[in-house]
């Protein structure tokens, strides 16, 4: 008699769903610390609501090993339920077949009016919303420490190419290292977006990495952008090579250099160590890249899952596009909210130029898509550019022949 009522009220709650555990797998490549206080808010937030969390990170930026650990999953028939996933990424993914579907979602909550069209453009394939995006990061920017920089009489923040090179000299000349820097492909291809802003400016940088133009991939101007990436390279300590994105970070952190040249998740680390924008370090655009914005986008992929995972699944998706949570995380991960309507009050000086530069070039049409984080061309020709970036980047290639190279690479 006892037993069959414990078993019926076993039975009973299962059912419902209600004590059943819920829980979602999510694959991600937020290793470093700023990044897993961040991922920490989302964690939370779903846990608050009885989802459990099923951690896979997979490390590296730009999310190439990622994505190698995630097509094995898929083969096998077993992806997670959402993955980190950058632009043609998610896109290459859809193509596949193998990705959910949150329109019920989306339009009971209205995704289509608050979310940057420029980000729908990956979020949605053939009409249907198969991602939540969860920020706007930018490349072109440049993180520098107030005391090295003072100590080296750089009194203001250098605004145009020249201007920063005078800047380097002198942190070099005071005894710091110029320039910390990681080297990674992700990374150098991470300045690269930059400096080819900077260079060539909007047009040019659509020219040659969207429209993939044959003249403009074979450009002088490309042959200067490469110039200037051996000029950066010249600030750089000799024991760069497949140094971290972090480790660099906290090279500027704990002052022994000037500046690094990296994306706002650099912000990130900073907060992470307590330093305060303004007081401790600043926060610039590329020398030549104001009023530009090279953007990528985190966004969770939804893939295919079963019936049993399909709530809690949701329930993420949901819990990613609430605006107070957008602001909550967004404010530690160092990047914006990915939507339109979210209030700038809690984020610090970088975030409120961060969200405002970023209102302003999409208005001004002075938004570009990050190559080096997969939101301009597709991962089978970004990789080939990695290649060429990374062996000039090393010396092992001219900028002529780099410039010829990368021409090479779109075919
Ligand atoms: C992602 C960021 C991440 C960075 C370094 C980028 O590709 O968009 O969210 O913090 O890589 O891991």
């Amino acid at each position: 008699m006892k037993r069959t009522l414990i078993a019926g009220l076993i039975s009973a709650s299962m059912a419902t769903g209600a004590m059943a555990a819920e829980s979602v797998e999510v694959l991600h490549w937020w290793t470093a610390g700023g990044e897993a206080a961040a991922l920490g808010v989302l964690k939370k937030d779903l846990e608050s609501q009885g989802v459990s969390w099923n951690d896979m990170p997979v490390a590296g930026g730009g999310g190439e090993a990622a994505m190698t650990a995630l097509r094995a999953r898929v083969t096998s028939s077993n992806p997670p339920s959402a993955v980190q996933a950058l632009g043609f990424d998610i896109t290459d993914w859809a193509k596949q077949g193998v990705v959910a579907d949150l329109n019920t979602l989306a339009s009971k909550e209205g995704w289509d009016k608050v979310v940057p069209k420029a980000l729908q453009n990956f979020s949605k394939f053939e009409g249907k919303w198969i991602a939540a995006p969860v920020n706007v990061h930018s490349t072109n920017w440049v993180w520098a420490n107030k005391a090295v920089l003072e100590k080296a009489g750089v009194t203001t923040m250098p605004t145009s190419w020249d201007g920063f090179i005078a800047a380097l000299d002198k942190v070099q000349k005071a005894g710091f290292i110029g320039l910390a820097h990681g080297g990674q492909a992700w990374q150098d291809a991470t300045l690269f977006d930059g400096v080819v802003l900077a260079t060539g400016g909007v047009d040019f940088y659509n020219k040659a990495f969207v429209q993939k133009d044959e003249a403009a991939l074979k450009s002088p101007t490309m042959k200067k952008s490469f110039d200037r990436m051996a000029q950066l390279r010249s600030y750089v300590d000799k024991d760069f090579s497949n140094r971290d994105w972090n480790l660099a970070s906290a090279m500027v952190i704990e002052g022994k250099a000037g500046f690094q040249i990296m994306g706002d998740w650099a912000k990130g680390e900073f907060l992470n160590a307590k330093k305060v924008p303004g007081k401790d370090f600043m926060c610039f655009r590329v020398p030549g890249t104001q009023g530009m914005v090279s953007f990528n986008s985190d966004q969770f992929l939804m893939f295919k899952v079963g019936a049993a995972s399909q709530g809690a699944q949701m329930k993420l998706a949901k819990a990613i596009m609430n605006p107070n949570f957008q602001s909550a995380f967004n404010v530690v991960k160092g990047s914006v909210p990915a939507r339109t309507d979210v209030s700038n009050a809690a984020f610090d000086d970088c975030g409120k130029k961060g969200m405002a530069d970023l209102a302003e070039a999409n208005a001004k049409g002075t938004l570009v898509g990050s190559m080096a984080h997969g939101h301009a061309v597709p991962a089978s020709i970004k990789n080939g550019f990695y290649d060429v970036i990374t062996q000039h980047f090393n010396g092992t290639m001219t900028s002529a022949g780099a410039t010829m190279a990368m021409a090479e690479a779109v075919q």
